[in-house]
């Protein structure tokens, strides 16, 4: 009996749904589990020792669940817990399973999109502060400058449904407000936070026309593609009966549902996982 291997997509909470949804447009054939760490979210104010314990836990769970290959849908978990797992915690775990960020194909692309080579990243605080961004664009772009600003409340905001509610405005503008006065020359605003396209109408509309704004779901996807391309090993792995499970840690999965259907486009129907 062939086992069912999927492809893992990992979030603290809803943000990975907007990968996913990419994800799965791109790939539709592959089967897929996500897990939504949402007990526990956010993870953008927490320390680095906290975000590898309950990213690592959480990436255990899905291997539990027969994923060979995960994809943390997440730039803080990218940026604070990928390196760990994936020098140390699998070489001792499973040697033969891929964790992956979404941090390094963004910064592949991203300077391609800018004219002014003058990029915002736009990020949770643990991701604005670890520098990666700055480090990973660098490496690609190096005639590129990268301005950054934490937006530490837009995620709180998401996580609790508030994003389309008139309160929201006041903290979309503020942080707008704060990278565009850095620079009167950025062109580009990524947004370097998974769960920050749930609110990009609203900050379309506080921006001037010239801006644009760069979600990663996209380039993420395509990244995949090209990952499973040069990994045949892994590709014949992955079983393909277009099936995807939902999970979550929070007990409240009628919620969960609601606001995931929302982000994914889709009806959501997702299974409670415990967490320490
Ligand atoms: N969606 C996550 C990210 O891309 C983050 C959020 C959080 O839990 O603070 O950074």
């Amino acid at each position: 009996m062939l086992l069912n291997q999927p492809i893992g997509v990992f979030d603290s909470g809803y943000g990975g749904l907007t990968v996913f949804k990419s994800i799965s447009k791109l790939l539709p054939q592959y089967d897929y589990v996500y897990l939504g760490d949402n007990s526990r979210a956010p993870y953008g104010n927490r320390s680095f020792k906290t975000i590898h314990e309950y990213t690592w836990e959480c990436v255990q769970q899905m291997f539990g669940l027969g994923c060979p290959l995960v994809i943390l849908a997440c730039n803080t978990a990218s940026a604070k817990a990928l390196r760990t797992i994936q020098q140390k915690d699998l070489k001792t775990a499973d040697p033969t399973k891929r964790v992956l960020g979404v941090i390094r194909p963004t910064a592949e692309v991203i300077g391609n999109y800018s004219q002014t080579k003058q990029i915002g990243v736009l990020g949770t605080k643990g991701t604005i502060q670890s520098g990666s961004y700055l480090l990973e664009i660098g490496k690609f772009f190096p005639d590129v400058k990268v301005y950054q600003q934490a937006c530490p409340l837009w995620v709180p905001l998401i996580e609790n449904g508030e994003y389309d509610k008139p309160g929201a405005d006041y903290f979309v503008k503020q942080y707008l407000d704060q990278i565009l006065a850095q620079s009167p020359d950025i062109d580009t605003l990524l947004l370097a936070c998974t769960h920050y396209p749930v609110l990009q109408q609203k900050i379309k509309a506080y921006l001037p026309q010239n801006i644009q704004v760069v979600s990663q779901g996209d380039i993420v996807a395509q990244s995949l593609v090209n990952y499973l391309q040069r990994h045949p090993e892994m590709e014949q792995r992955l079983t393909k009966n277009g099936n995807q499970q939902f999970f979550t840690t929070t007990d409240d999965t009628a919620d969960f549902d609601h606001h995931a259907s929302i982000f994914y486009s889709e009806p959501v129907k997702s299974t409670y996982v415990q967490m320490k």
